[in-house]
């Protein structure tokens, strides 16, 4: 009878367990998103270099070392993850100037970018929870992109570096990691 009762419990909690990770969706991010918001990134805007902003070319290097040929699929999802994190965050604290005296770039295809952007970093907030957090030089990185948004005179090349890197690391890690996405 004792054993019995137990048993049942036992057998409730592995169903209650089973029901429960059944429900969280695997850990992965979709490929055909990353290459669409990859190619509204390089579609919106000239490419760089932009003559004007190479005279800022050196101020803010992004830590490429993070997409080395070498790096596991969860390092590189994670990577990717934190990019775009720290991209949103940018977006979020600085305006974007399009048009005259700022940037000629696409406001619709932005917009659809950001969508985009959104959607890879809600869908693929759990790789951020698996591996160790991600190269320091990624924040001294943004910390620098900040550095140049906060100046008038170089805001305009800030967001062209921006967009330059993100767009390597969207193109960087389709290239390299490709098997890492669901496709
Ligand atoms: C950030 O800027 C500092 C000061 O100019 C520079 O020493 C450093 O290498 C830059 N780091 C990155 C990741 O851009
Ligand atoms: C990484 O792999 C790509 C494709 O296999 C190759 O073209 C590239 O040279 C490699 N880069 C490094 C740094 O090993
Ligand atoms: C860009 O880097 C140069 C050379 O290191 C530095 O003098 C300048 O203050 C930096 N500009 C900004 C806006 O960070």
């Amino acid at each position: 009878m004792w054993t019995a009762s137990v048993a049942i419990v036992v057998v409730l909690q592995l169903h209650s367990v089973h029901v429960m990770t059944a429900t969280v969706p695997a850990c992965g991010l979709p490929g055909n998103v990353v290459l669409e918001a990859q190619n509204l990134l390089r579609d919106l805007g000239p490419a760089f270099p932009v003559r004007s902003c190479l005279p800022y070319n050196g101020n803010a290097t992004f830590p490429r070392r993070a997409f080395t040929n070498g790096t596991q699929c969860r390092q590189a999802l994670r990577a990717l993850h934190e990019s775009l994190q720290g991209a949103e965050q940018v977006f979020e604290d600085y305006d974007v100037a399009l048009g005259e005296g700022g940037l000629a770039w696409d406001r619709h295809m932005l917009d659809d970018f950001q969508n985009l952007q959104n959607r890879l970093l809600r869908e693929g907030g759990c790789v951020s929870t698996t591996t160790p957090p991600p190269d320091p030089g990624m924040s001294a990185y943004f910390g620098n992109v900040s550095a140049l948004l906060q100046q008038q005179e170089s805001a305009t090349c800030g967001w062209s570096v921006l967009r330059r890197d993100v767009l390597w690391v969207l193109n960087t890690a389709l290239h390299r990691h490709h098997s890492c996405f669901s496709w």
